[in-house]
């Protein structure tokens, strides 16, 4: 059998395999390119870039639970500028997709990230990561459709990149807000986002996490995040999806594939095994060989009752 072919489109992007790293846990490259070679993954997804720096929350901000982790970092980073300064110029040196992840708090908040990320030159993609408080309306841009669909439609205005809406499992019906964030001209839609959850030691009596809440990531959320992806691709069945919750291994890659995910993105599984990303890629790679699949187009969306 000749070799199948793994490139996935994303919107405008042709991905080389449909691995990406997911926001957060992969840092802006430089971190982890001694460790994982950048050219083998699909695309980059940098953690979230806000307008000014943050220093994040305080500590502790991190928390083991079964199965997964809890974290409470609070969008930490040294801010665009910087990001297009330092950043940027080390990641233009791969052969391979940048898509920066954005955070604010105003719609012009994300609308000035765009602007300058796409005046930059370098960056192929922006995640727009809807999980934040509007400081305007007082709940995030991600529980509601029509906050979801002004701050999409304001974005897709300033930028030709592939524009990607983060969707959070933390609401009501995910389908409303796809919808919307696609309605408004999102090119495609990444998730889940983590799930809010707390933990508590009895010993002192006080929340594990000075932040007492965080969210929740790694393989206990899972089954929720495949759900997700299925119920989405259900609905917008030609809408690109990348899909993440849990993916620790090639099998769990299939799994989003086949419940509808075009491409998956590695998170917490980078934590546990650093070359997480380029593992799932070589594995997946190996199942469509086994099973003389000859491009992996043909495993999304394809499980049956
Ligand atoms: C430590 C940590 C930091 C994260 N930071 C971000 C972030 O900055 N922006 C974002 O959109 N998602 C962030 N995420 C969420 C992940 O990108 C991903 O959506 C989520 O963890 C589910 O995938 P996983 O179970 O494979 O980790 C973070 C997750 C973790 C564990």
């Amino acid at each position: 059998m000749t070799t199948p072919n793994t490139a996935v489109k994303i919107g405008k992007l042709t991905l080389r395999n449909p691995i990406v790293t997911g926001s957060g846990t992969f840092g802006f490259g430089p971190e982890m390119a001694n460790i994982v070679d950048l050219n083998k993954l699909g695309a980059v997804v940098v953690k979230s870039t806000s307008r000014e720096a943050r220093l994040g929350n305080p500590t502790p901000r991190i928390v083991e639970t079964p199965s997964g982790i809890l974290n409470a970092i609070g969008l930490q980073n040294s801010g665009v500028d910087n990001f297009i300064a330092e950043k940027l110029p080390f990641l233009r040196n791969y052969d391979v997709p940048i898509i920066v992840n954005l955070v604010g708090t105003e719609v012009a908040d994300y609308v000035h990230l765009a602007e300058k990320l796409t005046a930059a030159g370098g960056v192929h993609g922006l995640e727009i990561n809807i999980s934040c408080p509007n400081v305007s309306h007082g709940c995030d841009f991600a529980v509601d459709p029509v906050l979801t669909a002004e701050l999409i439609r304001e974005v897709r205005k300033v930028t030709d990149l592939t524009l990607i809406t983060k969707l959070s499992p933390n609401v009501t019906d995910m389908v409303l807000i796809a919808r919307a964030a696609v309605d408004a001209g999102s090119d495609a839609l990444s998730l889940i986002n983590t799930l809010i959850g707390t933990a508590i030691d009895i010993r002192r009596r006080k929340f594990r996490l000075a932040n007492i809440t965080g969210g929740l990531s790694g393989p206990a959320v899972k089954p929720i995040a495949l759900r997700c992806v299925w119920q989405v691709h259900r609905a917008l069945p030609n809408v690109p999806l990348i899909g993440m919750g849990g993916i620790m291994s090639a099998t769990d890659a299939v799994e989003f594939l086949l419940a509808g995910a075009t491409a998956v993105a590695i998170g917490t599984a980078t934590f546990v095994n650093p070359t997480a990303a380029t593992d799932v890629a070589a594995g997946l790679e190996a199942y469509l060989v086994e099973n003389g699949i000859n491009d992996v187009n043909a495993l999304v969306g394809a499980v049956t009752q």
